[in-house]
């Protein structure tokens, strides 16, 4: 290998093998003004600033956080005392990582069905983050359930721009983060979940395969396998970890530096608790298991500190409380010490 890949892979390892995870805060501009919207909260770009900034400015953040996912917005920001974001993460030692997908949009002939944009001009993109600092990227395409989808066109073409993104990140210095999310809306069970996860996976490491990416340079960003929303049936942590765990043996390969799982829209505490029950159940640390896992979470972790903000920076110490917390309740499942007895004095 050389230099640029053992520094990849340096990055890669740092991230998910520090015992810590990831913080996502890369919402596009829309979908932070549609969680502004819900709390009535101002939907604008100094209002978006003041979030961002409070999540960075964390105390203690950098204890359960190794890196945070920025979005092209933010990574170009300054605090109110003047530091950039980028400065402000230096000094903590949290890693800036960027996403850098256009969005998911819909797939031509594929009725109910997106595919995500952004290969175009991707390398000029990507080598100006990284000159800003960015270490690592993240890329999300999105897999419908239901009525006879996902189709194998909506499949392949994701992959198939995963895996182009990502063998663009590592030419120029950067981690991608392979995110292939399976939406949890719908009423399949979680079997279906587990099938679809499985043809996606295989789909995405064959394509990651033609596409000469370094998988020991890359993180794979999946979504635990769980029921659909609406199913009546809905498992136990422990059968989800169960499910989940087996699925990705199947079809992740051993090389991969780490699985670091979105959280979908499950609640703060569900995603603890089944993230826990995965470290409990399989030992993730010092394992048999050949990759390690982790999170790497947006509205599981920011969900709860938003509502206490409210866009009100009188609250903003309660919020960075509420904020740290699920981080650490998360740092904790990492380890199988997480107990939802932790939720009460949070
Ligand atoms: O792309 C989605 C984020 O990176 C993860 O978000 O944890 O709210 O699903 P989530």
């Amino acid at each position: 290998m050389n230099a640029q890949e053992l520094e990849l892979i340096d990055t890669a390892r740092g991230l998910v093998a520090s015992g810590k995870g990831l913080l996502a805060m890369d919402e596009s501009n829309s979908t932070c003004n549609e969680e502004f919207a819900e709390l009535g909260i101002a939907q604008t770009m100094d209002v978006r600033r003041a979030w961002r900034e409070l999540i960075i400015t964390t105390p203690r953040l950098a204890e359960y956080i190794s890196g945070v996912i920025l979005y092209d917005e933010t990574i170009r920001q300054e605090s109110r005392e003047g530091p950039s974001f980028l400065n402000v993460l230096a000094d903590t030692g949290i890693t800036p990582g960027i996403k850098v997908d256009l969005g998911a949009k819909t797939q031509a002939g594929h009725p109910g069905e997106k595919v995500t944009e952004g290969l175009d001009g991707l390398r000029g993109r990507l080598q100006a983050y990284f000159q800003m600092g960015a270490r690592f990227a993240k890329w999300r395409a999105v897999i419908t359930i239901g009525n006879g989808l996902p189709s194998q066109g909506c499949i392949e073409a994701n992959a198939h721009a995963l895996a182009r993104y990502a063998a663009l990140c590592q030419e120029v210095g950067l981690v991608p983060i392979v995110e292939p999310e399976i939406l949890m809306t719908g009423e399949h069970g979680i079997e279906e979940c587990g099938k679809v996860t499985e043809q996606v996976l295989h789909a995405v490491f064959n394509q990651l395969y033609e596409q000469r990416v370094l998988l020991e340079a890359m993180i794979l960003k999946p979504g635990m396998v769980l029921p659909g929303l609406a199913c009546p049936k809905q498992e136990t942590a422990d059968q989800v970890a169960d499910t989940t765990v087996h699925c990705l043996l199947r079809v992740v390969p051993a090389a991969v530096a780490g699985v670091a799982f979105l959280s979908g829209g499950q609640t703060g505490e569900q995603a603890s608790a089944r993230l826990n029950a995965m470290a409990v159940r399989f030992n993730a640390y010092g394992s048999p298991l050949p990759w390690v896992l982790t999170f790497s979470f947006a509205r599981a972790i920011q969900r709860p500190a938003l509502a206490i903000w409210n866009g009100d920076d009188t609250n903003k110490a309660k919020a960075q409380q509420a904020l740290l917390h699920r981080a650490r309740c998360n740092w904790a499942a990492l380890r199988g010490d997480y107990d939802i007895a932790m939720e009460g004095n949070g």
